[in-house]
């Protein structure tokens, strides 16, 4: 089916001018970006996104990082976009990426690692609806 996720660039992608590179991926791969932004997370912002990870040890690092510089936050749709695009970006860790994959590629480490992705169809409608509205997503 035609779904919806929804995907971060992160501050180390922004930084590293890695955006059309990125980008280039996800359409190469048959994702359409159909809305697409570039902001300045706030710390309540990037906490209450990353809100499931709050009891994690990593969480205070992670909201420093992702509000440490520039982000584009997107919404990519295609066949099953949101499985599709965990395939394109490989595992959370670059040290476990399989080859070609986006964090293989590019990731800096398991926290700088260039992108984020929706983990299910039901996350991908509340991280999508968490910074998009809905006239801003032309599909
Ligand atoms: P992301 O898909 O954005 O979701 C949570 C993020 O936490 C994850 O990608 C990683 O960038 C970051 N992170 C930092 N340390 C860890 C860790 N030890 N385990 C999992 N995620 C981590």
């Amino acid at each position: 089916a035609i779904e919806r996720t929804f995907s971060i660039l992160k501050p180390d992608a922004t930084r590293r001018n890695l955006t059309g590179a990125i980008n280039e991926r996800f359409e190469k791969a048959g994702l359409r970006i159909v809305a697409q932004k570039r902001i300045h997370m706030t710390e309540a912002q990037a906490g209450k996104f990353y809100e499931v990870h709050k009891e994690r040890p990593f969480y205070g690092e992670l909201v420093k990082f992702m509000t440490s510089g520039p982000v584009v936050v997107q919404v990519l749709e295609g066949e099953n976009a949101v499985l599709k695009n965990r395939e394109i970006m490989g595992a959370t860790n670059p040290a476990n990426a399989d080859a070609g994959t986006i964090r293989k590629d590019f990731a800096e480490s398991i926290e700088a690692n260039s992108v984020h992705g929706s983990d299910s169809l039901e996350n991908a409608a509340i991280e999508i609806a968490y910074f998009f509205a809905g006239c801003e997503i032309v599909g």
